[in-house]
């Protein structure tokens, strides 16, 4: 499964950069607000510590309007991927970009017939928000569950993309399901490599090795 961070902070982004396992970056536009920094220049800056895609979305909600602001976002690197809604307007424009050999990441999915018209408009990515799926009463992995079943069904190419994880379970799930990618804060990232075992047994080896009075270096 491949693993995407979920901001537009930089040096989270450098920091997980550096430990070889991160694939991809996404972003929104809350997230660009967070940031407090320019939408290009940012998006620009990740797109040059990341190879794997980098999720930069559209804001207008018409498609003609949507394919400009498309053209500009995906000036700014061969790695970026466009995101666009799950509208009618962002699905035709989804299908056009694609057309074009744009990577393209259909954003806010609740439901698996919106992910099967992802698929037939040609997405690259599908991004299914697990999380404020389970805030709404419902359970976000069932809705990846579905998904992977409906996509391995008719072999769409459509990578499926865990997006609005909150904890570590749900990337748990997610690598369970089968899902192709995950994207998750930082901390959430972090979170994975942590166990209170591994904490203890590291702590215990270190006191017997200092017993042995030896040194590797
Ligand atoms: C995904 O691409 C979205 O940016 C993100 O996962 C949304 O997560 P949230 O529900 O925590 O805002």
């Amino acid at each position: 499964m491949k693993f995407f961070v979920d901001t537009a902070e930089i040096e989270p982004i450098r920091e997980l950069a550096a430990t070889g396992l991160l694939d991809g970056v996404t972003t929104n536009p809350s997230l660009i607000a967070k940031s407090g920094r320019d939408f290009m220049e940012v998006t620009r800056e990740i797109c040059g510590i990341v190879d794997g895609p980098v999720s930069a979305e559209v804001v207008a909600l018409d498609h003609a309007t949507m394919m400009k602001e498309a053209e500009v976002l995906r000036k700014i690197a061969d790695n970026v991927c466009i995101k666009v809604p799950l509208t009618v307007d962002g699905l035709k424009t989804c299908k056009a970009l694609t057309g074009e050999g744009t990577m393209v990441n259909v954003t806010l999915c609740f439901s698996s017939n919106q992910a099967l018209l992802a698929a037939k408009a040609g997405a690259s990515f599908i991004s299914p928000f697990v999380g404020r799926h389970d805030d709404n009463g419902f359970d976000g992995m069932d809705l990846i569950e579905d998904i992977r079943l409906i996509y391995d069904n008719y072999n769409f190419a459509t990578e499926i993309l865990v997006a609005s994880v909150r904890h570590v379970t749900h990337v748990l799930q997610a690598a369970k399901i089968g899902a192709d990618v995950m994207t998750a804060p930082p901390k959430v990232i972090h979170d994975l490599f942590k166990h209170v075992l591994t904490d203890k047994g590291i702590e215990g080896f270190l006191a017997d090795w200092a017993k042995t009075g030896q040194s590797i270096l």
